[in-house]
């Protein structure tokens, strides 16, 4: 069974669809969590931060992964197969197309990347096509990167927001185990579940 390593970041509002992306994979791989520590530790409009630890490690059967200390072994141990970050926020969009490895994700990145695995990115920010679009595009590419099919989630309301469809994880996690991209990369936003 091969090992991914699902690591969230705090783009709070898709924390359900994402959660119930992982709930179709959970059987299929063996998944170790890992949360920023925003995301582990953030009380949001969205939901209480213990809610989203008690359901991410219930799913997984695990504990998640929330320090740099914590995540450091993923490089030397060469646990993972595959890293996911879904939702990959604005700020760790930036850090991982900048080198800067101060958070429990983008360190788990760097030190996955130590062991040449490919790495699958669900963005979801609201300056996906302004300040974060040269992140976007180094990451589009570097050798061993995918995504989960993007497109902009509500173009009238937030024009250079972009969402992923999340829906479509397992299909990407197959794709890029398999050394490929889902396509289309690009979607219409009238295509993902519940956006606008
Ligand atoms: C309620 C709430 C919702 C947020 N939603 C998003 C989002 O969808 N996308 C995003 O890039 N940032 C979002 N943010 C901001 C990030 O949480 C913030 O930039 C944080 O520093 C991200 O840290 P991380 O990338 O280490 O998880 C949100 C913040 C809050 C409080």
């Amino acid at each position: 069974m091969k090992t991914i390593g699902f690591a969230m970041c705090g783009s709070f509002c898709t924390f359900d669809a994402v959660f119930d992306a992982l709930e179709r994979i959970a059987d299929e791989y063996e998944v170790v969590p890992i949360m920023s520590a925003n995301a582990y530790g953030t009380d949001t409009r969205f939901g209480s931060a213990s809610d989203y630890r008690a359901r991410l490690e219930a799913i997984c059967g695990r504990a998640a992964i929330s320090t740099i200390a914590a995540a450091e072994p993923i490089g030397p141990k060469k646990l993972l197969d595959l890293l996911v970050i879904a939702p990959a926020t604005g700020n760790t969009l930036a850090k991982l197309a900048h080198g800067v490895s101060d958070t429990s994700v983008t360190l788990a990145y760097k030190a996955h990347l130590r062991n040449r695995r490919p790495v699958l990115i669900a963005p979801s920010t609201n300056d996906a096509l302004s300040m974060n679009a040269p992140n976007i595009g180094a990451l589009l590419n570097r050798a061993g990167h995918y995504f989960v099919p993007f497109g902009q989630d509500d173009a009238e309301g937030k024009p250079t927001s972009l969402q992923s469809d999340f829906s479509r994880i397992p299909q990407a996690i197959a794709a890029a185990l398999d050394g490929r991209q889902l396509q289309p990369l690009l979607i219409s936003y009238s295509s993902i579940e519940g956006a606008g």
